[in-house]
């Protein structure tokens, strides 16, 4: 069967620049352009306004220093949970069977990256024809106490020990750019990106700022890493309507494309 994974970005789906500020217009249009999707899909979604600003305030990304931090892995983890229950009930709207799964309960990690993950109630979820939607999440970590687990990780990760054949990143700008398209005028949108492109990756400037992830460029040296596996992945706007829906139905070459060859 063809798995396809989505990664819903957290700036489309959230106003980053205010604190729990959904899109609500655009998680509507999003749950209909999920709908209809061919054979077996897994959601994953991003944190934004939501999971960004509290993991950034208890800084959860450098692990364990003091107690104060557990009322932020607490409050982080509730703010990602409130934003997947509204998506789920955007999705059921459309009559998708979306089903909440918490990586924080069947992930493992060690220094950040992901060392395991219980994935038999994810195969049986999908075999029934239900809809996972994952996030990125405060995951509890052997070397650091607890770290944050990036949403574009996990899809990496699925992709690879699932057998996704096509990997969808919605995003708010239209592919990757040399440099931030929405500081920068002459930056140029890279149509496809492959492992011989390390060094470009390398430069593109980290502007994400409250991003704890790492922004575009992690994005992209995450599906660089999926690429040595065959799997390809295409990084669109998502905040274009019907982009991610004609990406998800097979289309290629909306934005950029990450894979192992030209
Ligand atoms: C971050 O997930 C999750 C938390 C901060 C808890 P992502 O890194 O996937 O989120 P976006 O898509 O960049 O917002």
């Amino acid at each position: 069967m063809k798995l396809l994974i989505v990664k819903l970005g957290g700036s489309v789906i959230t106003d980053k620049r205010k604190p729990f500020a959904i899109k609500h217009t655009v998680v509507k249009r999003l749950a209909k352009e999920l709908k209809g999707v061919p054979g077996p899909l897994v959601i994953v979604h991003g944190g934004g306004s939501f999971g960004h600003p509290l993991a950034l305030k208890y800084r959860i990304a450098d692990g364990y220093r003091e107690k104060d931090q557990l009322m932020g892995v607490s409050l982080t983890h509730l703010a990602m949970e409130k934003l997947n229950k509204y998506l789920i009930e955007a999705l059921q709207k459309e009559g998708i069977p979306a089903i909440a799964f918490q990586p924080s309960a069947c992930v493992l990690s060690s220094d950040g990256r992901i060392k395991s993950m219980e994935l038999g109630p994810l195969r049986r979820i999908l075999a029934l024809g239900l809809v996972p939607v994952l996030y990125g999440d405060v995951v509890f970590d052997v070397k650091k106490g607890f770290s944050i687990l990036s949403g574009d990780q996990l899809v990496s990760y699925l992709a690879r020990k699932l057998g996704a054949t096509r990997v969808v990143f919605g995003v708010d700008v239209d592919g990757v750019y040399t440099s931030c398209p929405k500081r920068n005028d002459r930056a140029e949108l890279l149509r496809v990106i492959t492992p011989s492109d390390v060094k470009l990756v390398a430069s593109m400037e980290k502007d994400e700022t409250g991003d704890v992830t790492g922004g575009m460029q992690a994005k992209v040296r995450e599906l660089l890493e999926l690429a040595k596996f065959g799997v390809e992945a295409e990084i669109v706007n998502a905040a274009r309507a019907n982009v991610l829906k004609e990406a998800l139905r097979g289309k290629r070459g909306l934005g950029t494309i990450v894979t192992g060859g030209k």
